[in-house]
């Protein structure tokens, strides 16, 4: 497994978010969570990515224990987070942005890569000096999404990224994302959008106050319609 997360808490003072929490991603896997507001979710991607402190359990990435690990030293070995809410820089240029997400890296490849992410996402080429504040939502995910793929990722971690998208662009995104896929990329990926969600992933797993209620095969969840309603409110 590429990531294998055991028994994780995360805890704020009293409110214990995430609760003996097992997950895992094999590399060429996407894996889907799924759970309503408050579940726990952000708190398990922060965790994972050494944002959120893990108050016990250990989390291993491509065979190493980097549960004491900072976040430049995960982000270094390629395991990179697109935030809840894409924290894109709107006083930045769109170049600027883009290029933050090569700031652990000190090959020589950057520029190549950048290069690549603009053949990828034409709307950033062409606003590359302009100020990110003129992209619209849609543009902005893909620059938080293409800022992540800056860091050369071996694991993605997707946060809500569909969050405030028109439904068109909902359906770009997951072409997007089922794209990288396709190209062996390892993606753990939370959503409320969770019929999407299911027709990209492998697996899944729904949360609730912190645990895992149910998992399984995307496909088996998705047709379970009475799970679905009962611990998706409805979606
Ligand atoms: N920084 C924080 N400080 C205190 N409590 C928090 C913080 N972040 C999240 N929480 C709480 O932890 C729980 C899980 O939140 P979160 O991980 O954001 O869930 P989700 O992403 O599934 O909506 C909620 O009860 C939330 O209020
Ligand atoms: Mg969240």
């Amino acid at each position: 497994m590429l990531l294998e997360v055991a028994n994780l808490d995360v805890r704020y003072g009293r409110n214990h978010a995430v609760k003996g929490l097992n997950l895992s991603v094999a590399a060429d896997e996407l894996v889907t969570v799924l759970g309503s507001n408050g579940a726990g979710k952000t708190s398990l991607l922060r965790a994972i990515q050494g944002l959120t402190p893990c108050a016990s359990g250990t989390i291993r990435f491509a065979g190493e224990d980097i549960t004491r690990l900072s976040p430049p030293e995960r982000l270094r070995r390629n395991l990179v987070l697109v935030p809840e809410g894409r924290q894109i820089v709107i006083g930045l240029t769109v170049h600027e942005n883009l290029q933050m997400g090569a700031y652990c890296r000190a090959d020589a490849a950057v520029q190549q890569d950048v290069d690549a992410i603009y053949d990828r996402f034409p709307n950033l080429a062409a606003r590359r000096k302009m100020p990110a504040s003129v992209l619209s939502g849609g543009e902005q995910q893909m620059l938080a999404i293409g800022r992540a793929l800056l860091a050369r990722p071996k694991l993605m971690m997707l946060d809500e990224p569909s969050l405030g998208l028109s439904p068109l662009l909902v359906e770009r995104l997951f072409e997007l994302i089922a794209g990288l896929r396709n190209e062996g990329l390892a993606i753990l990926l939370v959503e409320q959008n969770t019929h999407m969600a299911l027709e990209v992933a492998s697996r899944g797993l729904v949360m609730e106050l912190g645990g895992v209620v149910l998992e399984g095969a995307a496909d088996l969840l998705r047709d379970d319609e009475r799970l679905a309603a009962a611990y998706l409110g409805g979606h």
